[in-house]
C-alpha cells in the first residue's frame, strides 16, 4: 500500500485556440506528470456548461481540448483520460457533498463574488462551482491535485466538505493535497504582457507557417539598430526563444544580442525556426486527429468506461455511508 503511487487528478475545461502560454503554462507541466503519477485527467465539460456557449461552440471546443492534449503527449496509455460528463456518479455525488457544503463559505468563492461584483446574473452552476469540483476529486480518490493561485480556493473547500463528511459518516474520502508547481513559465505576449487570448498577444500552437510568421513578425521590441549590443534579458523575443531552445543555444543567442550586428529581425527568424520545429509535428498530429472526430470520441468513451467503474464502486460506498437506498450497482 505505501509504495503506491500517488494518484493526481485533474481536469480542463474545454477551450479553443491554444497558445504558447497555455502550454507552456499548463499543458506541458500537466503531460509531464504522467510519469510520476497514477495519473487522471478529464475533460470538465459540465463545468464549463455555466457559461454562455451554444452547443456546436461546447461540442467543437470539447473535441478541439482533447485533440490538443493528445497532439502534445497526452497517453491514455499511461493514465485515464475521459469526460466529465459521461460518468454522471459525478453529479449524485455532487448533490450529497452539497448537503455538506455550507452556504455561506460558497458566498465567498473568488470565482462567485467576482461574477456578482460584475453584476452578472449568476446561474447555480456559477454558485456550486465549487461542490462538482469537489466531486470530481474526492469521487476518484485522488491523492494531489496540481492547482495554480486561482484554483487554491476550490481546493481548499474539496478538503474542507471531505472533512466534514469525514467526521459525520466516517473516513471515506482522501483529503486531497495540492500541488503547487515551482518553475511555471510565464509566458509573455507579442507586447510584452502576459499572453492571454483576450490581449490578443498570442502565439498559437496550431497555425500555419504563414501565420507563425505573422505572429512573430508582430513581437514588439526596443528599437536599437542593428549594429548596437543589446540586453537579451529585456527582450521579448529573446523570452520567448528561452523556452523552445536549449541552454546552449539560449547563449548562443544572448551572446549575439551582446556583441552588436545582431538585429531584432535576426532573432525573431530564429524563434520562428524554433516554433516550427517544435509545434510543427504537434500540429500535423493535431490536424490528423481533429480529422477523426470518431475516433477522438472513442478514446474518451473508453477512458470515461473505466471512470465509471471506479466511480460507481466508490458511490456505492457512499450511499451505504450515508444510509439512502441508492441504486443496485
Ligand atoms: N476548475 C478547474 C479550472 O477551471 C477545472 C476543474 C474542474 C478541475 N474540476 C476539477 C481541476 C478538479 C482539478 C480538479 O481550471
Amino acid at each position: 500500500m505505501s509504495d503506491r503511487k500517488k494518484r493526481v487528478l485533474t481536469g480542463s475545461r474545454p477551450s479553443g485556440s491554444p497558445h504558447l502560454g497555455n502550454y507552456f503554462g499548463a499543458y506541458k507541466p500537466l503531460i509531464e506528470l504522467q510519469d510520476k503519477y497514477d495519473f487522471f485527467f478529464f475533460l470538465a465539460d459540465l463545468h464549463t456548461l455555466n457559461a454562455d456557449f451554444g452547443p456546436a461552440e461546447m461540442r467543437q471546443q470539447s473535441y478541439d481540448m482533447i485533440a490538443t492534449l493528445l497532439a502534445a503527449g497526452l497517453d491514455p496509455t499511461r493514465g485515464l483520460v475521459y469526460a466529465q460528463s459521461a460518468v454522471p456518479e459525478v453529479c449524485e455525488l455532487a448533490w450529497i457533498l452539497s448537503c455538506q457544503a455550507p452556504y455561506g463559505m460558497l458566498t465567498r468563492a473568488h470565482a462567485f463574488k467576482d461574477a456578482q461584483a460584475k453584476g452578472l446574473d449568476v446561474n447555480m452552476g456559477v454558485f456550486n462551482y465549487p461542490v462538482l469540483m469537489a466531486a470530481d476529486i474526492l469521487l476518484y480518490d485522488a491523492d494531489v491535485v496540481p492547482v495554480g493561485q486561482d484554483q487554491k480556493q476550490h481546493l481548499e473547500m474539496a478538503r474542507d466538505f471531505a472533512q466534514r463528511f469525514n467526521n459525520r459518516y466516517g473516513e471515506l474520502f482522501i483529503l486531497p493535497e495540492p500541488l503547487i508547481s515551482e518553475d511555471v513559465a510565464v509566458v509573455p505576449g507579442l507586447d510584452g504582457e502576459k499572453m492571454s487570448k483576450s490581449k490578443n498577444n498570442v502565439i498559437s500552437i496550431f497555425a500555419t507557417d504563414k501565420e507563425w510568421k505573422k505572429q512573430v513578425m508582430a513581437i514588439v521590441t526596443g528599437s536599437a539598430s542593428l549594429e548596437e549590443s543589446k540586453d537579451p534579458d529585456t527582450c521579448n523575443v529573446f523570452a520567448l526563444y528561452q523556452l523552445l531552445a536549449t541552454k546552449d543555444e539560449t547563449a548562443a543567442m544572448a551572446a549575439k544580442y551582446r556583441a552588436g550586428g545582431y538585429g531584432y529581425g535576426h532573432a525573431k527568424l530564429e524563434l520562428l525556426e524554433k516554433i516550427k520545429q517544435t509545434f510543427g509535428p504537434m500540429r500535423d498530429r493535431y490536424d490528423e486527429l481533429t480529422r477523426r472526430p470518431d475516433d477522438l470520441r472513442d478514446i474518451i468513451l473508453q477512458g470515461s468506461k473505466t471512470a465509471r467503474r471506479l466511480a460507481s464502486e466508490k458511490l456505492e460506498k457512499v450511499q451505504q455511508a450515508v444510509g439512502v437506498i441508492g441504486r443496485p450497482f
